[in-house]
C-alpha cells in the first residue's frame, strides 16, 4: 500500500523520490487520524514552502486526482497529510496479499549466509538463566532469519577449553572419584571446582599442578585429554536435556577446543602483518588507538586464550561458511571482549569484519521470590523450566481439568510462558523474574496468547468450516474492530523484517501480543457464529487469519500453541 500511495503522491512533489515517500509514510498512532500519514517537514527546505502549506496543497491536488477506490478522504493537519483508505478495497488488497506473505518475506535473505553463535554454555559449569536467554534469543533470531530466506548456520561455541580444566583435573584426582562424578554430574564437577579454589588459598602449589595439567591438555597428553573428554560428555548430556525440552538444535557443536590448534597460524599471520607485540612474555595486539585495552593473543607459556580462540573461530567460519554476517549473542558483560576481537580482525585487513555483530542482552534476576537454587544464588535454567511446567499443570487442574493431553499442554504452556517472558523484554533490558507475571493469563504473557489462539481455533471448529473461502464481501468488515484486526494481520511481514534488522525478537513478541489483544476486542464486539451468513463467513476469515498469524509469530519465537487449553 505504501508503494501505491507514494506513486500517487510523487506526481505533486518535485524533486522527491517515491522511495523517500515510501519511507516517510507512517501508520498514525490514533485510528481516527487515518490509515497512513505523510509528515511533510523534510520537504520544506527543498520546496521552499512550509510543511503546513505543502500538506494543504497535496490535499487539494490529491482530492482532484486520486482514485476513489483507493483513497476516500484526505486531511491536512499541522504539516501532516492524513490519508483515509477505501476500507473495503484495502481489505481486499490485504486478503489477496495474505496468500503471498511467505513468498514476499523470503526474498530478503536469498543467497545470504548468517552464522549465529549462541547458547554456548561452559563445560562443567551450570546452564544458568543467562544461557537460557542467549538460547531463546538465538533460536528466535534463527527462525526469523530463516523465514526471511537467509541460510543460517547455528553454532554452539561451547566453553570447553581453558585453565579451569587443569583445576578440575586436580580436584577430581584429589577429592572425587569416577562414581561420584558419574552420579553427581555437573553438580559434582562444580563441587570440586569450588573446593579447588578454597584449598588453593592454603596450598598455592595446587595452582602449579593445575597449570601443568592444562599444559598437558594443550600438548595432547592422553590421560589429561580423556578426563577432559569425559567431563565434556557428562556436561553435554545435561545441556542436551535442556535443548530437547526446548526443541532447540544446532548445526555445529564446535567449542573453543576446536580452535586451539588454529591459534599458531593466527599468531603467524598477526606477526606477518606487524600487529603482534610482545608484552611481559605474552603476545598482544595493541588497541590503544581505539581506547581499548590490548587484545591478549597468547599467555606467557604460549597457551591460547578466549580472545585468540574467538579470532581463530572467525577466520575459520569466514573460510568455511562465507558468511555475510556472524552474530554473537551473549550477555552485555562481554561487550569489550567482542569489540577487541572484532577490531583485531579488522586491523588484519579483512573488510568483511563489518559483518561481525555482537548482540548483547541484560541480566535476569529473581526479585523477591525464592526459587530453590541448588548452589548459592545461581539460577539453573532447568529449575525454571521444570517449575514453570509444574505451575502450569496446577493452573490447568484449576481451570480446565477435563482437557485432553493435559501433560503435553502443561509443558507447552509452561515453556511458552518462560520463553515469551524472556523475548517480550527488549534484549538489553534487565529482567526481573516473577512467577505471577510469567504465568498470568492476562496481560503480555505467553499463556494469554496461547489461550487466544485456542479460542480462535475453537471458534473455527464451532463454525464448522473445513475450508476457508477467501472470496468474501469485504465491505462487511469495515467497522472499526474488524478493520483494526485486518490491518494488524497485514503488518506481520514488516514486523518480522523490523525484528531482524534490529536483532530484536521483542518486536515479534510485542506484535503477537497486540494482535491477540485486538482479536479479543473484535471477539467481544462482533458476533461471529450467530451473525448473518455472509457476515459470519467474512468474520470467520478473520478468525482463520488471526490464528494462523498467531501461530506463525509464536513459531518465530520458538513457542508452540496448543489447540485446546
Ligand atoms: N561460553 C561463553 C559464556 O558462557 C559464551 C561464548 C560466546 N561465544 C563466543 N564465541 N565467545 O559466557
Amino acid at each position: 500500500m505504501k508503494k501505491v500511495l507514494s506513486k500517487m503522491i510523487i506526481k505533486y512533489l518535485d524533486g522527491v523520490s517515491d522511495d523517500e515517500i515510501e519511507q516517510l509514510l507512517v501508520i498514525p498512532p490514533e485510528v481516527d487520524m487515518g490509515d497512513y500519514s505523510l509528515p511533510c517537514f523534510s520537504f520544506a527546505k527543498r520546496l521552499k514552502k512550509s510543511p503546513v502549506t505543502i500538506a494543504d496543497h497535496l490535499k487539494v491536488d490529491l482530492e482532484n486526482d486520486s482514485d476513489q477506490s483507493v483513497i476516500t478522504e484526505i486531511c491536512s493537519m499541522n504539516g501532516y497529510l492524513n490519508i483515509y483508505l477505501n476500507r473495503s478495497n484495502y481489505i481486499k488488497f490485504i486478503l489477496d496479499d495474505a496468500h503471498n506473505l511467505d513468498l514476499n518475506l523470503s526474498a530478503e535473505g536469498i543467497g545470504k549466509v548468517i552464522c549465529m553463535d549462541y547458547s554456548s554454555p561452559n563445560i562443567a559449569k551450570n546452564f544458568h538463566v543467562g544461557h537460557l536467554r542467549t538460547t531463546v534469543i538465538g533460536n528466535s533470531l534463527y527462525k526469523i532469519y530463516t523465514k526471511l530466506g537467509y541460510k543460517v548456520i547455528r553454532i554452539n561455541h561451547l566453553g570447553d577449553w581453558g585453565t579451569q580444566f587443569g583445576k578440575l583435573i586436580v580436584g577430581y584426582k584429589n577429592w572425587s572419584s569416577k562414581e561420584q562424578v558419574e552420579e553427581g554430574g555437573i553438580e559434582e564437577l562444580l563441587r570440586i571446582y569450588v573446593l579447588f579454589n578454597k584449598k588453593v588459598k592454603d596450598n598455592p602449589m595446587l595452582n602449579e599442578e593445575a597449570r601443568l595439567w592444562f599444559l598437558k591438555m594443550e600438548q595432547g597428553e592422553e590421560e589429561a585429554l580423556s578426563i577432559w573428554k569425559w567431563f565434556k560428555e557428562i556436561s553435554l548430556k545435561e545441556f542436551n536435556r535442556i535443548y530437547r525440552l526446548l526443541g532447540i538444535e544446532f548445526d555445529y557443536y564446535l567449542g573453543e577446543s576446536f580452535y586451539m590448534d588454529k591459534v599458531p597460524a593466527l599468531v603467524a599471520e598477526l606477526k606477518e602483518k606487524g600487529l603482534l607485540l610482545e608484552s611481559q612474555g605474552a603476545n598482544i595486539v595493541n588497541l590503544e588507538a581505539y581506547n581499548m585495552p590490548p587484545c591478549l593473543i597468547t599467555k606467557n607459556d604460549g597457551s591460547s586464550i578466549y580472545h585468540s580462540r574467538d579470532m581463530a573461530a572467525i577466520l575459520y567460519r569466514n573460510n568455511e561458511y562465507h558468511f555475510d554476517k556472524c552474530l554473537y549473542i551473549t550477555g552485555l558483560e562481554q561487550k569489550l571482549h567482542f569489540a577487541q576481537v572484532f577490531k583485531a580482525i579488522e586491523l588484519m585487513g579483512y573488510d568483511w569484519a563489518d559483518g561481525l555483530v555482537h548482540i548483547p542482552y541484560g541480566l535476569v534476576s529473581l526479585k523477591g521470590e525464592k526459587l530453590s537454587t541448588r548452589t548459592g544464588n545461581i539460577i539453573y535454567a532447568e529449575d525454571i523450566l521444570f517449575e514453570a511446567i509444574k505451575r502450569s499443570n496446577q493452573l490447568i487442574a484449576e481451570k480446565n481439568p477435563n482437557i485432553s493431553n493435559k501433560e503435553q499442554v502443561a509443558e507447552i504452556v509452561g515453556l511458552g510462558a518462560v520463553i515469551f517472558h524472556d523475548l517480550f523484554h527488549q534484549r538489553i533490558k534487565n529482567i526481573n523474574f516473577s512467577w505471577e507475571e510469567v504465568l498470568s493469563f492476562d496481560g503480555a504473557t505467553g499463556p494469554y496468547i496461547q489461550y487466544t489462539y485456542a479460542r480462535a481455533k475453537s471458534i473455527l471448529r464451532k463454525g464448522n468450516i473445513d475450508k476457508i473461502n477467501m472470496d468474501i464481501e469485504t465491505n462487511l468488515l469495515i467497522e472499526q474492530a474488524s478493520y483494526n484486526l485486518v490491518k494488524e494481520i497485514a503488518s506481520f511481514p514488516n514486523k518480522v523484517k523490523e525484528s531482524a534488522a534490529r536483532y530484536e525478537p521483542s518486536v515479534v513478541a510485542r506484535y503477537v501480543w497486540g494482535l491477540a489483544t485486538i482479536f479479543n476486542k473484535f471477539y467481544q464486539e462482533c458476533n461471529i457464529l450467530n451473525a448473518e451468513k455472509k457476515t459470519k463467513e467474512a468474520r470467520l476469515v478473520l478468525v482463520y487469519l488471526t490464528q494462523k498469524t498467531i501461530k506463525d509469530a509464536m513459531e518465530l519465537l520458538g513457542i508452540r500453541c496448543p489447540e485446546e487449553m
